[in-house]
């Protein structure tokens, strides 16, 4: 290890290698605080050219990287392991924006730029990067495109995946592949970009990105509304789609419960709804063409919705900082989720059609088979992504639930999931969390392909080990 160190300090100037307990200890426990890992080092790279050396080092001494963006990610997939011998490759130095090519409606960026900031610096060129989360202010680009992230635009602009035109990624030999190209036609063989998409730092390092930039609306309107039940969330959806169709860019739906348990936490976010409804939607819709237009439009689609009973109250924002309040609502969420203590995720996607069983038939077996378990459901239904997350019964000890049920309860949810064709991760990842649920999930055929090229990429088994698939 001594040599491996001294090496490195060819590369990295020494206050860019930690190994001290204290610096190393913010990169060691995942954001929900579910792992905690140890490393033998972090490494902070500021270029590609640095990130390759290290890795070409690694790959000498056989050492495991884990790469590190914002560290924000739900499945444990940028925590090392506790053998104390991975060392973490954070991104975080690498925050240049290389360029932005307004003819072509991209931006080039480096991994290590936050997504707000990105956000930012297109709003500031008179474009809109539409990518959005609750976590914007501290993850990163490379670990948006590593988890292939999702959040509130992907039924308008789509997943991560479908803003990326080209990558630079740094491979497990420690070789550059240039892919910085911003192409919207590229049919030469096989597509490496989006393999290395979603790919959660276990075929390659993610160092830069050209991403799409789209125009900015000239106007957005936000509106909550209440359903009664999940049925009427989707005939909403529905006439929305219809009526709206591309002006449609945000569909969230809440449970009463998890506004409830928002409440609890943060009384200012408390659901503005009379009575807080069984389900409240938020509703967004963008427009190019003018103020009035799309005001009308939404009060006609509300009207409508009223009309056929699939709405029972509607609060239009009247203006930006009330419609600020309401995405705060959704985004505060998970963060009341954390307050409240150890929680069990389920960031499933169930079709449309299948949705509405899904759930009356999981709530029924779930509160069978736990008594008491709290049902937190949310989630981006114009995408049929639901966060199905269960919390214990109030008094009970968390990590006692959670150890005793755990496991018992992902089989319920899951087993649901296969019966609908639905997949068991919409947008959160693999990581370690789902790493051996996705055997199953997956089927024979497929992991075998998913290890073969791992194996193929990373021989070594040098890039993120056992997270995603285990060679
Ligand atoms: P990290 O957590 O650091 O890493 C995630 C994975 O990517 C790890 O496997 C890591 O090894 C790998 N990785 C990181 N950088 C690179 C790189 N440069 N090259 C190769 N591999 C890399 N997710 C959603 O999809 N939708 C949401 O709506 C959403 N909301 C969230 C709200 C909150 C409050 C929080 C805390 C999280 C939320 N997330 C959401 C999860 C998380 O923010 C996303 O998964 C995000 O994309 C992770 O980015 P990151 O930079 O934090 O990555
Ligand atoms: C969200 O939609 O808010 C995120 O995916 C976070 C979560 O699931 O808690
Ligand atoms: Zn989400």
């Amino acid at each position: 290890m001594q040599n491996f160190i001294n090496q490195l300090s060819e590369v990295l100037e020494s206050k860019y290698i930690l190994t001290q307990d204290e610096d190393k200890a913010p990169y060691l426990t995942d954001w929900r605080k579910r792992y905690t890992g140890k490393a033998f080092a972090v490494l902070l790279p500021s270029t590609s050219n640095e990130v390759a050396a290290i890795v070409k080092l690694c790959a000498q001494h056989q050492i495991a990287l884990v790469p590190q963006g914002g560290h924000t990610g739900f499945c444990g997939g940028a925590t090392p392991d506790n053998s104390g011998k991975q060392v973490i490759l954070s991104l975080k130095r690498m925050k240049q924006i290389r360029e932005i090519d307004i003819a072509n409606q991209t931006i080039t960026l480096e991994a290590g730029c936050i997504l707000q900031s990105v956000q930012e610096k297109a709003v500031e060129n008179g474009y809109l990067f539409p990518l959005s989360l609750g976590a914007e202010g501290s993850c990163m680009i490379g670990g948006n495109l590593a988890t292939n992230a999702g959040g509130t635009n992907v039924l308008r602009y789509g997943n991560t995946r479908d803003l990326c035109l080209g990558l630079e990624v740094v491979t497990a030999k420690g070789e550059i592949w240039d892919g910085i190209k911003g192409l919207r036609k590229d049919n030469t063989g096989y597509d490496l970009r989006d393999l290395f998409i979603g790919s959660e730092g276990t075929l390659g390092i993610i160092t830069a990105a050209v991403m799409k930039l789209y125009p900015l609306p000239v106007s957005q309107w936000t509106t909550l509304v209440a359903c009664e039940n999940i049925a009427s969330t989707i005939a909403l959806l529905t006439l929305f789609q219809k009526r709206a169709n591309s002006l449609l860019t945000g569909f969230e739906m809440m449970t009463r419960e998890s506004l409830d348990l928002n409440e609890k936490h943060f009384p200012q976010m408390a659901n503005p709804l009379q009575g807080n409804p069984p389900y409240t939607v938020l509703i967004e819709l963008s427009d190019h063409e003018s103020e009035e237009h799309v005001r009308q439009l939404l009060e006609t689609i509300l009207e409508d919705a009223f009309e056929k009973s699939i709405i029972s109250d509607a609060i239009i924002a009247s203006n930006l900082t009330q419609a600020n309040s309401f995405w705060h609502m959704r985004e505060h969420i998970t963060l009341a989720q954390a307050e409240e203590g150890a929680n069990l995720k389920h960031d499933i996607t169930i079709p449309l059609s299948s949705l509405d069983s899904f759930i009356r038939e999981t709530d029924e077996l779930m509160r069978e088979k736990f008594l008491g378990v709290r049902i937190i459901n949310f989630g981006h239904l114009g995408d049929g992504n639901l966060h199905y997350n269960i919390a214990p019964p109030l008094g009970a000890d968390p990590k006692t639930f959670n150890e005793t049920n755990e496991k018992l309860i992902h089989e319920l949810v899951y087993g649901q999931v296969e019966r609908c064709k639905g997949s068991i991760s919409a947008e959160h990842g693999v990581g370690q969390l789902k790493l051996d649920g996705l055997r199953a999930h997956k089927g024979e055929v497929a992991h075998d392909l998913m290890k073969a090229l791992k194996t193929a990429l990373d021989p070594q088994n040098i890039l993120n080990p056992h997270k995603v698939v285990s060679i």
